[in-house]
Protein backbone atom coordinates (compact mmCIF):
# COMPACT_ATOMS: atom_id res chain seq x y z
CA UNK A 1 0.00 0.00 0.00
CA UNK A 2 1.27 3.18 -1.09
CA UNK A 3 1.21 6.44 1.20
CA UNK A 4 0.32 10.11 -0.08
CA UNK A 5 0.57 12.63 2.35
CA UNK A 6 -2.65 15.31 1.66
CA UNK A 7 -1.09 18.57 2.48
CA UNK A 8 0.68 21.73 0.66
CA UNK A 9 2.68 21.86 3.67
CA UNK A 10 6.39 21.81 2.99
CA UNK A 11 7.47 21.25 6.64
CA UNK A 12 4.89 18.38 7.19
CA UNK A 13 5.71 16.50 4.12
CA UNK A 14 9.59 16.65 5.31
CA UNK A 15 8.82 15.24 8.47
CA UNK A 16 6.60 12.35 7.01
CA UNK A 17 9.56 11.71 4.41
CA UNK A 18 12.17 11.90 6.75
CA UNK A 19 9.92 8.76 8.48
CA UNK A 20 10.06 7.13 5.08
CA UNK A 21 6.29 7.50 4.57
CA UNK A 22 5.91 9.60 1.57
CA UNK A 23 5.25 7.76 -1.77
CA UNK A 24 3.88 10.96 -3.12
CA UNK A 25 1.52 14.01 -2.42
CA UNK A 26 -1.81 15.23 -3.60
CA UNK A 27 -2.73 18.79 -2.83
CA UNK A 28 -5.82 20.66 -4.00
CA UNK A 29 -7.21 24.61 -3.77
CA UNK A 30 -7.88 24.26 -0.34
CA UNK A 31 -5.03 23.06 0.97
CA UNK A 32 -2.79 25.37 -1.15
CA UNK A 33 -4.52 28.46 0.39
CA UNK A 34 -3.93 27.27 3.64
CA UNK A 35 -0.42 27.63 3.24
CA UNK A 36 -0.23 31.45 2.86
CA UNK A 37 2.24 30.71 -0.21
CA UNK A 38 3.15 30.93 -4.16
CA UNK A 39 1.85 27.90 -5.30
CA UNK A 40 4.71 27.51 -7.84
CA UNK A 41 7.16 28.11 -4.87
CA UNK A 42 5.56 25.35 -2.65
CA UNK A 43 5.42 23.28 -6.06
CA UNK A 44 9.32 23.36 -6.36
CA UNK A 45 9.88 22.81 -2.99
CA UNK A 46 7.82 19.47 -2.70
CA UNK A 47 9.43 18.58 -5.66
CA UNK A 48 13.06 19.05 -4.25
CA UNK A 49 12.79 16.11 -2.21
CA UNK A 50 9.59 13.57 -2.75
CA UNK A 51 10.15 11.63 -5.94
CA UNK A 52 6.34 10.02 -6.32
CA UNK A 53 3.88 11.70 -7.96
CA UNK A 54 2.72 15.10 -6.74
CA UNK A 55 -1.19 15.77 -7.59
CA UNK A 56 -1.75 19.39 -8.65
CA UNK A 57 -5.17 20.79 -9.29
CA UNK A 58 -6.66 22.11 -12.26
CA UNK A 59 -9.28 25.17 -11.56
CA UNK A 60 -10.76 25.68 -14.71
CA UNK A 61 -14.11 24.09 -15.41
CA UNK A 62 -14.11 23.56 -19.63
CA UNK A 63 -11.89 20.72 -20.61
CA UNK A 64 -9.98 23.52 -23.03
CA UNK A 65 -9.07 25.85 -19.77
CA UNK A 66 -8.35 22.15 -17.87
CA UNK A 67 -5.96 21.06 -20.48
CA UNK A 68 -4.08 24.58 -20.78
CA UNK A 69 -3.23 24.58 -17.20
CA UNK A 70 -2.72 20.39 -16.84
CA UNK A 71 0.04 21.00 -19.73
CA UNK A 72 1.59 24.07 -17.40
CA UNK A 73 1.66 22.41 -14.17
CA UNK A 74 3.00 19.17 -15.84
CA UNK A 75 5.86 20.99 -17.25
CA UNK A 76 6.70 22.67 -13.75
CA UNK A 77 8.19 19.17 -12.59
CA UNK A 78 8.69 15.57 -13.99
CA UNK A 79 6.39 14.02 -11.65
CA UNK A 80 2.94 15.66 -11.31
CA UNK A 81 -0.41 14.13 -11.22
CA UNK A 82 -2.69 16.34 -12.74
CA UNK A 83 -6.10 15.99 -10.36
CA UNK A 84 -8.89 16.92 -12.45
CA UNK A 85 -12.79 16.80 -11.40
CA UNK A 86 -15.11 14.40 -12.20
CA UNK A 87 -17.22 15.84 -14.15
CA UNK A 88 -17.64 15.46 -18.51
CA UNK A 89 -15.18 18.22 -19.34
CA UNK A 90 -12.88 17.01 -16.72
CA UNK A 91 -13.34 13.08 -18.36
CA UNK A 92 -12.38 14.92 -21.61
CA UNK A 93 -9.76 16.41 -20.53
CA UNK A 94 -8.33 13.30 -18.58
CA UNK A 95 -8.57 11.11 -22.09
CA UNK A 96 -6.59 13.71 -23.49
CA UNK A 97 -4.16 13.75 -21.09
CA UNK A 98 -3.77 10.39 -21.12
CA UNK A 99 -3.20 10.57 -24.40
CA UNK A 100 0.13 13.12 -24.21
CA UNK A 101 1.49 10.97 -21.28
CA UNK A 102 0.08 12.97 -18.41
CA UNK A 103 -0.68 11.76 -15.49
CA UNK A 104 -3.93 12.52 -14.18
CA UNK A 105 -5.91 11.98 -10.75
CA UNK A 106 -9.55 12.63 -11.07
CA UNK A 107 -10.66 13.95 -7.71
CA UNK A 108 -13.77 14.09 -6.14
CA UNK A 109 -15.41 11.04 -6.73
CA UNK A 110 -18.59 9.93 -4.86
CA UNK A 111 -19.95 6.83 -6.43
CA UNK A 112 -18.54 4.19 -8.20
CA UNK A 113 -19.96 4.69 -11.76
CA UNK A 114 -18.05 7.71 -11.90
CA UNK A 115 -14.54 5.88 -10.86
CA UNK A 116 -15.66 3.31 -13.62
CA UNK A 117 -16.03 6.64 -15.94
CA UNK A 118 -12.44 7.92 -14.52
CA UNK A 119 -10.95 4.38 -15.98
CA UNK A 120 -12.12 4.36 -19.06
CA UNK A 121 -11.03 7.71 -19.31
CA UNK A 122 -7.70 6.45 -18.56
CA UNK A 123 -6.93 8.03 -15.17
CA UNK A 124 -3.64 7.31 -13.85
CA UNK A 125 -5.45 7.67 -10.45
CA UNK A 126 -8.84 7.93 -8.94
CA UNK A 127 -9.50 10.06 -5.51
CA UNK A 128 -12.88 9.35 -3.68
CA UNK A 129 -13.62 11.21 -0.62
CA UNK A 130 -14.43 8.73 1.88
CA UNK A 131 -14.88 11.30 4.78
CA UNK A 132 -17.48 13.71 3.01
CA UNK A 133 -19.56 10.80 2.31
CA UNK A 134 -18.98 9.83 5.85
CA UNK A 135 -20.13 13.51 6.94
CA UNK A 136 -23.33 13.42 4.62
CA UNK A 137 -24.28 9.48 6.46
CA UNK A 138 -23.15 7.57 3.64
CA UNK A 139 -20.26 4.68 4.43
CA UNK A 140 -17.73 6.16 2.12
CA UNK A 141 -15.96 2.60 2.74
CA UNK A 142 -18.39 0.87 0.96
CA UNK A 143 -18.11 2.50 -2.13
CA UNK A 144 -13.78 1.85 -1.91
CA UNK A 145 -15.10 -1.77 -1.16
CA UNK A 146 -16.80 -1.73 -5.01
CA UNK A 147 -14.35 0.48 -6.53
CA UNK A 148 -11.64 -1.87 -5.90
CA UNK A 149 -13.89 -4.65 -6.65
CA UNK A 150 -14.92 -3.40 -10.43
CA UNK A 151 -11.47 -2.17 -10.61
CA UNK A 152 -10.09 -5.43 -10.22
CA UNK A 153 -13.02 -7.31 -12.38
CA UNK A 154 -11.63 -5.44 -15.46
CA UNK A 155 -7.94 -5.38 -14.60
CA UNK A 156 -8.39 -1.58 -14.72
CA UNK A 157 -4.72 0.57 -14.14
CA UNK A 158 -6.09 3.56 -12.56
CA UNK A 159 -5.05 3.55 -9.48
CA UNK A 160 -7.28 3.82 -5.71
CA UNK A 161 -5.96 6.60 -4.11
CA UNK A 162 -8.68 7.08 -0.66
CA UNK A 163 -8.67 10.31 0.13
CA UNK A 164 -10.71 12.56 2.54
CA UNK A 165 -9.41 10.34 5.56
CA UNK A 166 -10.02 11.83 8.73
CA UNK A 167 -9.01 9.19 11.40
CA UNK A 168 -6.43 6.31 11.45
CA UNK A 169 -9.32 3.56 10.68
CA UNK A 170 -10.11 5.18 7.40
CA UNK A 171 -6.43 3.88 6.77
CA UNK A 172 -7.18 0.26 8.27
CA UNK A 173 -9.98 -0.22 6.49
CA UNK A 174 -8.15 1.01 2.99
CA UNK A 175 -5.92 -1.39 3.65
CA UNK A 176 -7.85 -4.39 4.32
CA UNK A 177 -10.09 -3.55 1.43
CA UNK A 178 -6.83 -3.46 -0.67
CA UNK A 179 -6.87 0.15 -1.77
CA UNK A 180 -3.68 0.93 -3.94
CA UNK A 181 -2.98 4.72 -1.84
CA UNK A 182 -4.42 6.46 1.03
CA UNK A 183 -3.63 9.84 1.18
CA UNK A 184 -3.01 10.61 4.85
CA UNK A 185 -3.13 13.91 6.50
CA UNK A 186 -0.23 14.44 8.70
CA UNK A 187 -1.84 14.56 11.92
CA UNK A 188 -3.68 11.12 11.17
CA UNK A 189 -0.29 9.25 9.95
CA UNK A 190 1.08 10.97 13.31
CA UNK A 191 -1.50 9.20 14.90
CA UNK A 192 -0.73 5.99 13.32
CA UNK A 193 2.01 5.01 15.41
CA UNK A 194 0.63 5.46 18.90
CA UNK A 195 -0.55 3.36 21.25
CA UNK A 196 -0.69 3.22 25.10
CA UNK A 197 0.68 -0.33 25.86
CA UNK A 198 3.81 0.92 23.75
CA UNK A 199 4.21 3.63 25.76
CA UNK A 200 3.74 1.28 29.10
CA UNK A 201 6.09 -1.05 27.37
CA UNK A 202 8.62 0.85 26.89
CA UNK A 203 8.48 2.68 30.24
CA UNK A 204 8.15 -0.63 31.86
CA UNK A 205 11.72 -2.01 30.09
CA UNK A 206 13.92 1.26 30.72
CA UNK A 207 12.48 0.82 34.85
CA UNK A 208 13.59 -2.79 34.57
CA UNK A 209 16.64 -1.98 32.31
CA UNK A 210 17.83 0.49 35.19
CA UNK A 211 17.95 -2.32 37.75
CA UNK A 212 20.34 -4.88 35.74
CA UNK A 213 23.64 -4.40 37.58
CA UNK A 214 26.02 -2.56 35.36
CA UNK A 215 29.45 -4.58 35.73
O1 LIG B 1 -7.09 15.97 -1.12
C1 LIG B 1 -8.45 15.84 -1.12
C2 LIG B 1 -9.11 15.35 0.14
O2 LIG B 1 -8.31 14.47 0.83
C3 LIG B 1 -9.82 16.38 0.94
O3 LIG B 1 -10.14 15.99 2.24
O4 LIG B 1 -10.83 16.49 4.55
O5 LIG B 1 -11.15 18.23 2.76
O6 LIG B 1 -12.57 16.20 2.80
P1 LIG B 1 -11.24 16.78 3.12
Amino acid sequence: MKFFIDTANVDEIRKAHERGMVDGVTTNPSLVAKEGKDFRKIVDEIASFVEGPISLEVVSEDAEGMLKEARELNSWIDNAAIKVPLTWEGLKATKVCADEGIKTNVTLCFSANQALLAAKAGASFVSPFIGRLDDVGHTGMELIEAIVQIYSNYAFDTEVIVASIRHPIHVYEAALLGADIATIPPGVLDRMVKHPLTDIGIERFLADWAKVPKK
